[in-house]
């Protein structure tokens, strides 16, 4: 078994991380206080206290509601340069970091403050670290395509440095297929796709994102195992899977990491990878989720490179630098563990 200090050692690129669920109590406080917000919560203790969620609903309405303290391009920046600090500690060399334009563009922050922001966060996170990173725009699924479509065309007129779209936010009700202009557009700009599918909704949504949407990769996607075709559809067309374990336990998904469903997702074949979603809110960040699963669902070291493996495969980084990352992750497996 590995120890969790080793799994900080294995080099891992992480794949399914939306910024803003990156936002710890403490900066809560910090940045409400910085700009002269009241927040609804007494103490550190008190915001913590709700961390206990029902359903992704529950957790959907904290995390929004959190957003409030992100204001200008410096908060941002301190977000992101921070995650980038803690994934470089847990062996993150390369992150496709989420972000939720509408969510901020509702409040009254200009997106330039929020890309503004993400870019130098990310420059300086990489200045320091040398983990890399790239952007991903997600489209929140309970608003208008409509509106999703808006907002594409005013990060491609400010030419924002986004190499792709996802969908993200409330699923049950709100169906790929309310999406599919704005996928095929995304296409057109030549930006890569991604969608937020089988999460809490059946493998449905799953074959919308992939018949309708044309996405390269699915995030979650856990509910596909209810689907044998569906299964050996992603595993054929190696369409990888962006699981986040510890997310999955706290949103309720699964009652505990022993019913999780990856280790049958791993014997099927399917091009699996491990994640942290909003660590902030679900108790780990990548690392963690890894030492986790090993834990808990007893992975040896071998398991875990091939988890890391399928996350270099499953990144969109260029051929030369997945063949240096896969060298590295060898090099790990090789080593005795500490
Ligand atoms: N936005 C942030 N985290 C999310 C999740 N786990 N599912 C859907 N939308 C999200
Ligand atoms: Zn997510």
């Amino acid at each position: 078994m590995s120890s969790p200090t080793d799994i900080t050692a294995l080099p891992k690129v992480e794949l399914h991380l939306h910024i803003e669920g990156t936002l710890e109590p403490e900066l809560i406080f910090e940045l409400a206080s910085r700009h002269g917000m009241e927040l609804p919560y007494a103490s550190l203790d008190d915001l913590r206290a709700r961390y206990a969620f029902e359903d992704l609903q529950s957790f959907l309405d904290l995390y929004y509601a959190n957003m409030a303290v992100l204001r200008t391009a410096d908060d941002f920046a301190r977000l992101t340069a921070a995650y980038l600090r803690r994934a470089a500690a847990g062996g993150v060399r390369h992150a496709e970091i989420f972000f939720d334009p509408q969510a901020h563009l509702v409040r009254g922050v200009p997106l330039a403050e929020v890309v503004e922001g993400l870019v130098e966060g990310a420059y300086a996170g990489t200045a320091e670290t040398g983990t890399t990173s790239a952007l991903i725009a997600c489209f929140l699924r309970d608003r208008s395509s409509e509106e999703a479509l808006e907002v594409l065309e005013q990060l491609v007129a400010m030419k924002a440095p986004i190499i792709g779209i996802g969908l993200d936010s409330a699923e049950v009700g709100h169906p790929a297929s309310e999406f599919t202009d704005v996928y095929a557009r995304a296409a057109e700009l030549g930006l890569h796709r991604v969608a937020h599918a089988g999460e809490e909704a059946g493998p449905d949504y799953v074959w919308e994102a992939l018949d309708l949407l044309g996405v390269q990769r699915v995030d979650h996607g856990v509910q596909s195992v209810r689907d044998h075709t569906l299964v050996q559809r992603l595993v054929v067309d190696r369409i990888p899977l962006t699981v986040c374990p510890l997310s999955n336990v706290r949103l309720r998904v699964f009652e505990s990491l022993a019913d999780h469903v990856l280790p049958q997702l791993l014997a099927a074949g399917v091009v699996t990878t491990i994640n942290s979603d909003d660590p902030a809110y679900f108790g780990g960040y990548v690392d963690d989720n890894y030492a986790a699963v090993a834990d808990q669902l007893g992975l040896d070291r071998a398991d875990l490179a091939r988890l890391a493996h399928h996350s270099v495969e499953a990144s969109f980084l260029p051929q030369g630098r997945k063949v240096a990352l896969d060298r590295e992750i060898d090099a790990w497996l090789g080593e005795p563990a500490s």
